[in-house]
């Protein structure tokens, strides 16, 4: 059985002092018990959130990006080990915008994402199409690449446990969101290729999230698709209310 997983990605968004706030207000708001959730602060707002959750068994954290190199000259770029230690359980590999403002390729994911999971961190790795390939048909086609190459250096015995965040590219923060059965289709679709590249019960066991305008009025739908196993949520996970809502979404 494949757990659910609501997860926030607060972008560039928040300060420690805000992250902390948040925390303490989201807390008592969350009903379902049957949910994971995950917030990806901004990594300077770990210990304030780690501090926040104060061991909390259903929140976890993580990252927004993470690099592959153990240590080195990188500048600006965090490595598995201060992750780690900094209680993070999860980090984001290729989301659109790092795959669009600074440089992500599948190559660079799939040496993040493999670099995490050596360090005992879960990769969520995320992958979508353009506006211009949907409307070209090329939709799935593309989204297969991008697949296989993100996960590239994941052996199967590794995969069960990643998680793969399917987020077409004009969904994200546009109020468009693909609908459930879109979504489903797509999401179905990406199973399908995890089969081929590992196998049908790898396939089974890793989590596919949908992202791109999830919000409280729409989660319920994309959660009642078979192969829809969560969402990762930017713009309404900013708010305590808003996110528990779409966490809550069961117990409506
Ligand atoms: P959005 O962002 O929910 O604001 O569309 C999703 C994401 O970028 O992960």
């Amino acid at each position: 059985m494949r757990k659910p997983m609501i997860a926030g990605n607060w972008k560039m968004y928040k300060t420690a002092a805000e992250a902390k706030k948040f925390i303490a207000e989201l807390l008592p708001l969350i009903k379902s018990e049957e949910v994971e959730v995950a917030v990806f602060p901004p990594a300077i707002d770990i210990p304030a959130v780690a501090d926040g959750l104060a061991g909390n068994g259903q929140v976890a954290y993580g990252a927004q990006n993470v690099h592959w190199a153990v240590e080195g000259a990188y500048t600006g770029e965090l490595s598995v080990a201060m992750l780690k230690e900094a209680g993070c359980r999860y980090a984001i590999c290729g989301h659109s915008e790092r795959r669009q403002y600074f440089g992500d390729t599948d190559e660079t994911v799939a040496h993040r994402a493999s670099a995490a999971i050596a360090g005992g961190i879960i990769p969520v790795i995320c992958v979508g199409e353009s506006l211009a390939q949907r409307e070209a048909g090329r939709a799935l086609e593309i989204l297969a690449v991008q697949l296989k190459n993100s996960v590239s250096g994941i052996s199967a015995a590794e995969a069960a446990n990643i998680v793969i965040a399917y987020e077409p590219v004009w969904a994200i923060g546009t109020g468009k969101t693909a609908t459930a059965a879109d979504a489903q289709d797509v999401i179905g679709f990406l199973r399908g290729e995890l089969a081929k590249i590992f196998s049908e019960d790898i396939a089974e066991q890793i989590r596919i999230l949908y992202g791109g305008s999830v919000k409280p009025g729409n989660i319920a739908e994309l959660m009642a698709e078979p192969d829809i196993d969560g969402a990762l949520v930017g713009g309404a996970s900013l708010e305590a209310a808003s996110f528990a809502a779409i966490i809550n979404y069961s117990s409506k």
